[in-house]
């Protein structure tokens, strides 16, 4: 099939690296892609959030399947016109896309359905956010309603502190219009972990499981950032727990988006914190992959993920099975230095080593600069996976290759999976 992945980061690159692997594919599109896409893919300039734009790109191209990689595109509606056109999509129209374009819809959503999630207020001025946040102690949790790039959720730890975040979005409207409504909910100690499935409107079927690791710093010290790097499959993630997970959160999920009359085709990635006592709350739902988690899931997937992406698109989950996770996967994001604050941009990107099978380098923020050198143009520059048959051998793989890997200012987490081989996950 031709396929045609939309997105342009290290999610997309691996996302593509999978259909390039996948027995479904004849023709790999991206738009816009990056260098190191550019190896496996034909990449198109476009823009992904215009619907219009992309229907008429992927049908000059004759494209038969999409695959969406980031939200901004699905809450734009860039899917319902792809559909319109007759071409096969993974990725959930403008309605379904509110689970994450919309946190107080997603919370709504969840109560109406009987999803565990924490209690909340959704807040439209201050009078409301002050008597929501004195119902609670600290720390507070405070949200945006609408897509703020990962920059919409706050964990103060004074009410004043809160106070100050919602007057940052209601008055001084910092994150625009996605700032205009405010959800504060109760805070839920526990683990977090994320489990990301496809859904094809009527069944479920989960993908590996992964762990992200948030902070900017070792020892999750430092400020979120969109993920420093994950591993895939997590050790203490059985089988049970994501029949708990699935009985208890995905297939009311999806049985509540039935209900709701709201079509879904695409990606449920929960975000959830596992409770002292073992049970389950939802910290958020988004639409897409995880970026690094697909970076790990998909190398350590065990089937075809074309197949399995193919069936997605057409309804036809229930027709396939695919084993649990293969190998395990490593990867570690090395970032601009500054990131998630500024940063400079293009730092020559030199490697003294080579990938291998078993070592890939996925690229994010990078370009080819005008004496053809590949530069770093963004936060997240790189992930660097490895995959072997254990974690340990995965993390030593992945970081004898970041080593060898370099440019200027460049900042990685030196401890990706260290919890888990320390035993000290949950
Ligand atoms: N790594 C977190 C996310 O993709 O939302």
């Amino acid at each position: 099939m031709k396929i045609m992945v939309l997105g342009g980061g290290g999610r997309e690159h691996a996302v593509v690296h999978a259909f390039a692997k996948s027995s479904i594919t004849t023709e790999l599109h991206c738009c816009p892609g990056n260098p190191g896409i550019a190896k496996l893919a034909k990449c198109h300039a476009g823009d992904i959030c215009c619907p219009n734009d992309m229907k008429k790109l992927c049908c000059d191209l004759g494209i038969e399947l999409v695959f969406v990689g980031p939200e901004a595109p699905l809450v734009a509606g860039t899917a319902d016109a792809l559909r319109d056109a007759g071409i096969l999509v993974v990725g959930p129209g403008k309605s379904g896309a509110r689970l994450e374009g919309s946190k107080a819809f997603s919370k709504q959503f969840m109560k109406r359905h009987n999803i565990p999630t924490s209690d909340f207020d959704i807040c439209t001025n201050l009078d409301e956010c002050r008597a929501a946040l004195s119902k609670r102690k600290a720390p507070f949790v405070v949200k945006a309603d609408g897509l703020a790039a990962g920059k919409g959720a706050f964990l103060p730890e004074t009410y004043d502190e809160a106070i100050d975040i919602c007057k940052m979005m209601l008055v001084e409207q910092k994150l625009g219009t996605s700032g205009n409504l405010i959800v504060i909910e109760d805070f839920v100690p526990g683990v977090e972990t994320t489990v990301l499935a496809l859904c094809d409107g009527k069944t479920i079927r989960v993908l590996p499981s992964s762990q992200d690791h948030k902070r900017a710093l070792d020892g999750d010290k430092g400020n979120n950032t969109g993920g420093m790097g994950a591993y895939s499959p997590v050790p203490w993630i059985d089988d049970k727990f994501m029949k708990k997970v699935t009985d208890e959160i995905l297939n009311p999920t999806v049985e509540g988006l039935a209900s709701d009359g709201i079509p879904f085709i695409g990606v449920i990635y929960a975000g959830i914190m596992v409770k002292k006592d073992g049970s389950l709350s939802v910290l958020e739902y988004n639409v897409r992959l995880g970026d690094p988690e697909t970076q790990v899931v998909l190398p350590a997937f065990g089937g075809d993920f074309g197949e399995a992406a193919l069936a997605c698109a057409k309804g036809e989950l229930s027709k396939i099975k695919w084993a649990g996770a293969a190998r395990t996967a490593l990867g570690v994001v090395i970032a601009s230095g500054g990131y998630p604050g500024k940063f400079e941009k293009g730092y020559v990107i030199t490697d003294s080593g080579a990938d291998g099978d078993d070592t890939f380098i996925y690229h994010a923020g990078t370009k080819v600069n005008e004496n053809n050198e590949t530069v770093t143009n963004g936060g997240r520059v790189l992930t660097v996976v490895a995959m072997a048959d254990t974690l340990q051998e995965a993390h030593d793989k992945a970081y004898k290759r970041v080593g060898e890997i370099s440019f200027k200012d460049c900042i990685f987490r030196k401890d990706i999976g260290d919890k888990s081989l320390k035993g000290k996950e949950k």
